[in-house]
């Protein structure tokens, strides 16, 4: 039944195959995609175009963006996705690969939930074979949901990251990925030596960082301070300098594990400033969470201009506290959005900004201050352009302006909106619908640099 309903796209799609658009059957230098157009500009800012075009150059950049009349021109092919949405590749800015297989296991808080689940099953990425296809199955799974850039957690083990690197290169997506490194606090099965986790990290960054034409890049990542020693996190901060590599964590979660880091650095003002004392807060850091911060810790991270991952839904889930979008937002550090799988329980961007946006409604309710209610442009915003400059790739992605890749999702209109196509929309009335309606069904097909990376579900 569901191939029925929305054969109508998914049949323009499998025919709008580039290398046979020509004609005379040759390769056209611009490819035109036809349909209705949502393009974030700026936060709660966006642009509409019901009869959009956006137009692809051979080497996968964007050359126009705009109506379908100014964008067409002779000579260029057209892939007709008329009932279909264009949006910006969605960009998940927080996932635990070796999760994916265990989300939703309700009934713990953060620390607990770690010991319970999360290390068990992370052990298991031992197995290099298991560690491959689970990898396989979760790119494979990004691209369905929508996601083509996404900067994502491996676990301790080497050859389990080395193969991970090989699946997200293979995929077609933009992977900001690492080894985790933790050597206290950890199970026997993940505890590494300082040494040991601070050597693989390196040779990992070395075979991995920069490639796959650019897309592929290397994480240094200090799994959260409590599973780590000083020197190994002083350790990754010097390698990540060396290598001009990214650095992610986790900061501010849960009030235990606030707490918890409080007893383990008693030389630190805050969690924060473990990570500054450690030199990881950087412009290339991404910080998981930041629920509970002081003012002060706000500074340290806009001084070492470091992003954050919002993750909505893993914040419900694991009931660790309500983000206070408007105050992260309004001190002026860069925000984006990340599933958090598997304590976020879908692999899906769409749901993390449906959840921003109520997070932000549950805030204001609680009479938690004054508190920003995020309306659905912010929540697309963060969703896209947003991630797009925490990971220092909003020159390159992020939104589908000139000189971008083309880096887009279409979406099924039928999916989002139960009326179809029947009723005429505001450009703002679908942004609200894709937000809090938007998922998995509705994607249609993923592009990287105007290549097909899937064609939905
Ligand atoms: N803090 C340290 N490790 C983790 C993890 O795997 N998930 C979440 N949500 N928080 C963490
Ligand atoms: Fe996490």
């Amino acid at each position: 039944m569901q191939y029925v309903i929305i054969s109508g796209l998914k049949a323009r799609l499998a025919a709008s195959d580039r290398h046979a658009l020509g004609r005379s059957g040759t390769v056209p230098d611009v490819t035109v995609y036809r349909g209705s157009i949502l393009n974030p500009v700026a936060p709660g800012k966006f642009e509409y175009r019901e009869d959009g075009g956006l137009a692809v150059g051979r080497g996968g950049r964007i050359v126009r963006c705009g109506s379908f009349g100014s964008v067409h021109s002779r000579g260029s092919g057209t892939v007709d996705l008329r009932g279909g949405i264009i949006i910006p590749g969605l960009v998940d800015t927080h996932v635990h690969l070796p999760q994916y297989g265990m989300v939703a296991m309700d009934g713990y808080e953060l620390i607990d939930w770690l010991n319970n689940y999360t290390f068990k099953f992370e052990s298991t990425f031992e197995n290099p074979r298991v560690a491959g296809a689970r990898a396989r199955h979760f790119f494979t799974a990004l691209a369905e949901n929508g996601t083509t850039a996404a900067c994502v957690y491996s676990t301790v083990h080497e050859e389990a990251t080395r193969r991970a690197f090989g699946w997200a290169e293979r995929s077609g997506l933009r992977v900001w990925m690492g080894k985790v490194m933790m050597d206290r606090n950890s199970p026997d099965s993940l505890r590494e030596g300082t040494a040991e986790s601070l050597a693989a990290s390196e040779r990992l960054c070395r075979e991995w960082d920069g490639t796959g034409g650019g897309r592929l890049r290397y994480v240094f990542t200090p799994r959260f301070a409590p599973t780590c020693s000083m020197e190994l996190m002083k350790g990754a901060g010097r390698l990540a300098k060396k290598y001009g590599a990214f650095i992610q964590t986790h900061l501010g979660e849960n009030l235990g594990e606030v707490a918890w880091v409080r007893e383990l650095f008693p030389n630190a003002a805050s969690y924060t400033d473990v990570y500054r004392q450690a030199g990881l807060l950087t412009e290339r850091t991404v910080m998981a969470h930041c629920i509970h911060m002081g003012d002060g810790e706000i500074r340290m991270m806009k001084a070492g201009r470091s992003g954050v991952a919002h993750c909505p839904n893993s914040n419900f889930f694991l009931r660790s506290g309500i983000f206070d979008a408007g105050r992260i937002i309004g001190a002026g550090l860069k925000v984006g959005l990340g599933s958090d799988v598997g304590a976020g329980t879908v692999l899906s961007i769409f749901r993390e900004m449906a959840d921003a946006c109520m997070m932000s409604k549950v805030r204001s309710m609680a009479g938690r201050g004054p508190g920003r209610v995020l309306a659905p442009a912010d929540a697309f915003y963060l969703a896209t352009l947003g991630g797009a400059a925490v990971l220092g790739a909003e020159r390159d992605i992020g939104s589908l302006a000139p000189g971008k890749f083309a880096d887009f999702v279409v979406l099924d209109r039928r999916y989002v909106d139960p009326m179809g196509t029947e009723m005429p929309r505001s450009g703002e009335e679908l942004v609200s619908q894709i937000v809090y309606r938007g998922s998995r069904r509705a994607v249609a097909a993923t592009y990287v640099a105007g290549e097909p990376v899937s064609r939905g579900r």
